[in-house]
């Protein structure tokens, strides 16, 4: 939609917003109407340097014309089935996502937290199944986010976070250890625990991530203790981390991923895929989705893939994360700049306000995002090239400075 095309004006648009919509984000002060590769144009033509990329969603650049052709010509051919017929978009990317990540089966979601219930889920029906009816509780990690749904926030690590605050009692089955340490994880494990699950990199916690001791560690111990290792990759997975998965930089496989993000290309799409043995835990009818596997995003998501692997946007993310890292630790007031990839945190001293620096950045018209008190994140497009990394570190740089 354009604005010329609804006689309103951008205030109109935004008083709008205000009027009705339930607000729970502060947002950028503009109306966004186009985007393109590495830029977002608001409404008056200004353009915006894209280095957020709808938290980590258009990996193959805003609006990417192999994904737009793809949505629309599946928009015109078929859109919602339920998943009664079979569809050709549903097999292709069932094939694809398999074979090029190497699992045998996969389940399709909407979104990241619902892949993550359909995780936790299918964990406990295998433990319940395999093991009896005690054996469903799972070990997640402090400052861990797996998202908003019940099981999604009881299985994140943070009791005095917004997100559970309010909300009464958790869901039961989980308990917490300490991110990277393998002996608070092998202290929380008891003869009821059926699985370990972490992120590979914690990204709302503050982008930190996993030494190669504690995801091979954790791997061994569930392997010790015949327990399932469920990695949530809805933030990593597709190329993110300078591989098409962040477990592959470890050398390591789960038994069940979850994936949303990236995968859709900016269509909403979750997903996860299991070993064929832990698969079988979900039987007829025990779990479902009215729109999972709806064919116009599976098709988005098949045509992001190829863009993402004809690119070679993993390479291109360990790069290009290498070369903008290294600027970003001679910024001002630094205290540590942690990334895999092109996942990145940079955590500032107490003299400088994270959501200050993200407030300087969108001045000069570049966008990012922070988290906690002092730390902002960056999780750009992967086609991004050494000049917008120049461009942007030279935004933050002057932003920091203007700062202090
Ligand atoms: C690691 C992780 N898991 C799960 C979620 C939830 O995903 P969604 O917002 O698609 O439900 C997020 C969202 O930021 C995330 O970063």
């Amino acid at each position: 939609m354009r604005l010329k095309d609804t006689g309103l004006t951008a205030q109109d648009i935004k008083d709008k917003a205000k009027k009705y919509i339930i607000e729970t984000y502060e947002r950028f002060d503009f109306v966004a109407e186009t985007a393109k590769d590495m830029y977002m144009y608001g409404t008056d033509g200004e353009a915006y340097l894209d280095f957020y990329a709808g938290i980590a969603v258009n990996s193959a650049g805003n609006c990417n014309e192999k994904v737009v052709k793809a949505v629309q010509e599946q928009c015109r051919d078929l859109m919602q089935t339920f998943n009664y017929p079979y569809t050709i978009p549903q097999a292709l990317l069932a094939e694809k996502v398999c074979t090029t990540i190497g699992m045998d089966k996969i389940f399709y979601q909407n979104s990241g937290a619902e892949a993550n219930e359909a995780m936790i889920k299918m964990a406990r029906k295998y433990g319940v199944e395999k093991y009896g009816p005690h054996r469903y509780n799972i070990v997640t990690a402090k400052m861990s986010f797996h998202g908003r749904t019940f099981g999604a926030m009881s299985a994140t690590g943070q009791p005095d976070n917004a997100c559970q605050i309010g909300f009464g009692d958790m869901t039961p089955g989980f308990t917490y250890a300490e991110y990277n340490d393998l002996e608070s994880f092998r202290a929380a494990v008891t003869d009821n625990t059926i699985a370990i699950m972490v992120e590979p990199v914690q990204g709302e916690g503050g982008v930190h991530p996993a030494t190669k001791e504690f995801l091979v560690g954790l791997r061994q111990l569930c392997d010790e203790k015949g327990m399932l290792l469920l990695l949530d990759e809805v933030q990593t997975g597709w190329c993110r981390t300078g591989a098409v998965m962040s477990y592959m930089n470890y050398g390591i496989k789960p038994d069940i991923v979850s994936m949303a993000k990236a995968l859709g290309g900016g269509m909403p799409i979750g997903a996860i895929c299991a070993t064929a043995e832990v698969a079988k835990a979900f039987s007829m009818g025990s779990h479902g989705t009215t729109f999972g596997g709806h064919p116009v995003c599976c098709a988005a998501a098949l045509a992001q893939i190829n863009e993402l692997l004809d690119k070679n946007c993993a390479a291109n993310a360990k790069e290009m994360g290498d070369y903008f890292c290294a600027k970003l630790e001679t910024l001002p007031h630094v205290k540590e700049v942690r990334h895999q990839g092109l996942f990145i945190g940079v955590e500032f001293d107490d003299t400088v306000s994270g959501v200050a620096v993200k407030h300087g950045c969108f001045d000069r018209k570049l966008l990012i995002t922070a988290i906690g008190e002092h730390i902002i994140r960056m999780v750009p497009p992967l086609i991004l090239t050494r000049q917008d990394c120049d461009k942007a570190f030279r935004i933050i740089e002057d932003t920091v400075k203007a700062l202090i």
